[in-house]
């Protein structure tokens, strides 16, 4: 595949395919503030199965879902344990707070893996009557902001035994879920077992133009839809997107070892070049992160040079930049971006 300009900045801009096109044509509709959508009920009953709950409901948004799962959850003036360079914490406007009332408590992880003894330390005692009380741990599997990292059972079960032994909330920010799953070579009800909400999206890596799902227990989604309509999330014959959504999970997470595939190629060509900083062995979905160092200069600067080249990359802080493999970015698409960095890194 050949195309105008290779767009690398994120999974979002995949484009739905014809498929899907044709699904959202053809959609059985209703008004689904009055239940009465089929479409998007085949697809909260899809994605509650796939995930293994009881229930789903169909959000416009990731941050939605995260935001009303959080709402749902935890009572205002209480906090919740997140990690540091999660979604949630810093990239949703503030939302547990403004919405809900809630104080957010970053804890830093490596490869967004927070251990047991982290966050219990982050736990506020009964005993203490003048500590808010934790509410919620939310962890997020893949871990966008530590580049697609996996988080495996190995580190979700400790975490999710302490939450129950102090009786916290669990959610889980699944957006990537299925490249996690594709990683693995398990099934997404694997890695959400045990939460009490997960939030998963169908507009990344799965191609969808729209949408998102929260899935849990039936209380916990006839709470959410109520917290839906508060938020303005409330939609009316929104098969039409649902039946897109449906295609991409039916269709779309099988590819996705492609993706990881090619972020992997991507990263050893990468590595490869002079004053850029990146651990392959870290690359394990579709996310490549990286820094520059000596003579590279800022991220901007970089993004915009290979912007000229037809190649656009994600300028994630002053020295490091983001790449995000997915099905509108082929092989031929890979090997220009390597061109295009050998060509800057040699002044050209
Ligand atoms: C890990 C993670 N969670 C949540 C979201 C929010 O999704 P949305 O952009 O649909 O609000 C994103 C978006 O990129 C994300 O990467």
């Amino acid at each position: 595949m050949t195309t105008l300009v290779s767009d690398f900045r994120s999974d979002t801009v995949t484009k739905p395919t014809a498929k899907m096109r044709r699904a959202m044509a053809e959609a059985e509709v209703g008004d689904d503030v009055y239940g009465e959508d089929p479409t998007v009920r085949r697809l909260e009953e899809r994605t509650a199965e796939v995930l293994g709950k009881e229930a789903a409901l169909f959000v416009p948004t990731g941050s939605m879902g995260n935001q009303l799962s959080l709402r749902v959850h935890a009572r205002s003036g209480t906090e919740v344990i997140l990690e540091g360079r999660s979604h949630i914490f810093h990239y949703e406007m503030a939302g547990m707070a403004a919405l809900s009332g809630l104080l957010p408590r970053p804890v830093d992880a490596p490869r967004g893996r927070m251990t047991k003894e982290q966050v219990a330390a982050w736990i506020r005692p009964e005993t203490v009557y003048y500590l808010p009380r934790t509410s919620v741990l939310a962890l997020e599997n893949t871990h966008n902001f530590a580049g697609g990292a996996v988080v495996p059972r190995s580190v979700i079960d400790p975490l999710l035994a302490l939450a129950a032994e102090k009786g916290l909330r669990t959610h889980l920010d699944g957006a990537r879920l299925w490249n996690a799953a594709a990683a693995l070579g398990v099934s997404e009800a694997s890695l959400a077992a045990g939460f009490d909400s997960v939030m998963t999206c169908f507009s990344k890596g799965l191609r969808a133009p729209v949408g998102s799902a929260v899935a849990g227990s039936k209380a916990f989604i006839a709470e959410a839809r109520r917290v839906r309509k508060l938020f303005g999330g409330g939609m009316r014959q929104s098969g039409v997107i649902a039946a897109a959504a449906l295609v991409a999970l039916e269709d779309e997470r099988q590819r996705l070892p492609e993706d990881h595939v090619r972020a992997k190629k991507l990263a050893e060509g990468l590595a490869g070049i002079s004053g850029i900083s990146l651990d392959v062995m870290a690359v394990e979905t579709n996310i490549v992160f990286f820094f520059l160092e000596g003579e590279w200069g800022d991220s901007a600067a970089v993004t915009a040079k290979l912007k000229s080249r037809g190649v656009l990359a994600g300028a994630a802080a002053a020295n490091s930049i983001r790449m995000v493999t997915h099905a509108d970015v082929g092989d031929a698409d890979v090997d220009r971006a390597l061109r295009a960095f050998s060509e800057i890194a040699k002044g050209h």
